[in-house]
């Protein structure tokens, strides 16, 4: 039936000479062929998500134009982003670790709890503005954001599970092969498209609506107040050098002074096996650092507070009692509350 259909269709495309009633009866044919073909899985017809680049962010390194992404491939993302069936024990999703209402950091854990609550070495970082990384994790790991989820998946400590075992569970289950159809023309599940739908939702996780945004584009004639245009100063003295632009990350790898507690843990040369990348760290935004204690790769420091006393103490970047004043009222202008409050990174219910 479907090739027929299809030989109709051709057919209809190629022969203009038909006459109106060979026509009249193709058309019929046509539409009752479509008809078929969407019963039951809702038509495929996706809309294009736009990405509309903020004036004062650079050029994003996640290709909107080849991932063409769609709100139908957002909405699957969404939904295998808050589905405990990619753990082994259907326990545990990727929202368990990364909150939206918390720029997807885990607010007040240090380190996150994975399958049957073992917890790994690393605090879970935001997932924000990733469409602008070149890599992904402290360490830097991934490099291309369709391939990251890998990672917490087939991680023992987080998800315990592997990619082809999540097809192998949901491949069956209607809402997603409703999804998948809407959102690729198929209703067969497979890895690359789970993986690429997670791309296109943690490719609009974006932040760059905070009061600074506002003042830095002379939206509303919004200004600083004295202090924070104080701590803006002291900020781009002494901070702005690693979390640079208006992306509070140069999306490099640092040390920053902090002394290596965990031996276990040598940063960007688990990677690299460089000798130079030991205990390096690739450089976390500040966007929204209000809302994404406790700090660092491990989590050590719960406060703003502990951070700065360690700048001073072992960074020799000294960020005195009046300083701490100015820089606590310039990080605060980094909220922004029409991201940590967007409903459409909550989890849909599944
Ligand atoms: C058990 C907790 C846990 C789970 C589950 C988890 N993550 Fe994470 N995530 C982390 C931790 C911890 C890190 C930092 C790890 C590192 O750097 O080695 C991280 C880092 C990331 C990053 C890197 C962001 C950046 O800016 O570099 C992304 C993106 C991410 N996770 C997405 C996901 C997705 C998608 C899933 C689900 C498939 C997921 N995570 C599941 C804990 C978790
Ligand atoms: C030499 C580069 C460099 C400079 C300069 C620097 N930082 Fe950092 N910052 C880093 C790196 C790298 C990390 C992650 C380190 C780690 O976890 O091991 C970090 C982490 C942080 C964190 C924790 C963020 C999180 O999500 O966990 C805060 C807060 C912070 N820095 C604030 C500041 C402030 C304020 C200044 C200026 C006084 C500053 N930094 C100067 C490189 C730098």
């Amino acid at each position: 039936m479907g090739n027929l259909c299809k030989k109709l269709m051709m057919l209809l495309h190629s022969r203009l000479t038909l006459t109106a009633l060979i026509f009249a009866g193709i058309l019929g044919m046509g539409m009752a062929c479509n008809k078929k073909e969407t019963s039951g899985e809702g038509s495929f017809n996706p809309t294009p998500m736009v990405f509309v680049k903020p004036i004062n962010l650079p050029e994003p390194t996640y290709n909107f134009t080849t991932e063409q992404p769609t709100k139908e491939g957002f909405a699957l993302g969404r939904k295998l982003f808050y589905d405990e069936r990619l753990s082994d024990d259907n326990t545990i999703s990727c929202g368990s670790c990364h909150k939206a209402s918390a720029a997807f950091a885990d607010p007040g854990v240090a380190l996150s709890p994975g399958v049957r609550k073992q917890v790994g070495i690393r605090n879970s970082t935001t997932i924000m503005n990733v469409a602008w990384n070149a890599d992904f994790f402290w360490d830097g790991r991934a490099t291309h954001l369709n391939d990251q989820p890998i990672s917490p998946i087939h991680n023992p400590l987080e998800m315990n599970e592997s990619i082809a075992n999540v097809v192998k569970k949901i491949k069956d289950d209607a809402t997603y092969k409703s999804m998948f159809y809407k959102a690729y023309g198929t209703d067969v599940v497979d890895s690359v498209k789970i993986l690429k739908s997670l791309g296109m939702f943690m490719a609009f996780a974006n932040s760059y609506n905070s009061k600074f945004d506002r003042v830095q584009r002379n939206e509303n004639s919004e200004k600083f107040t004295v202090t924070e245009q104080e701590g803006y100063v002291v900020f781009i003295k002494k901070c702005d050098p690693c979390h640079k632009g208006h992306l509070f990350t140069d999306n490099k790898f640092h040390i920053n002074g902090l002394p290596p507690t965990d031996a276990k843990d040598s940063g960007r040369f688990v990677i690299t096996r460089n000798i130079n990348d030991l205990y390096l760290f690739k450089t976390p935004s500040l966007r929204n650092i209000l809302y994404t204690a406790p700090y660092m790769h491990d989590g050590r420091f719960n406060t703003l507070d502990e951070v700065f006393t360690h700048y001073t103490k072992n960074a020799g970047l000294e960020v005195t009692n009046a300083d701490r004043t100015r820089l606590k009222a310039f990080l605060a202008t980094l909220t922004d509350s029409t991201f940590l409050n967007n409903k459409d990174f909550a989890d849909p219910g599944n």
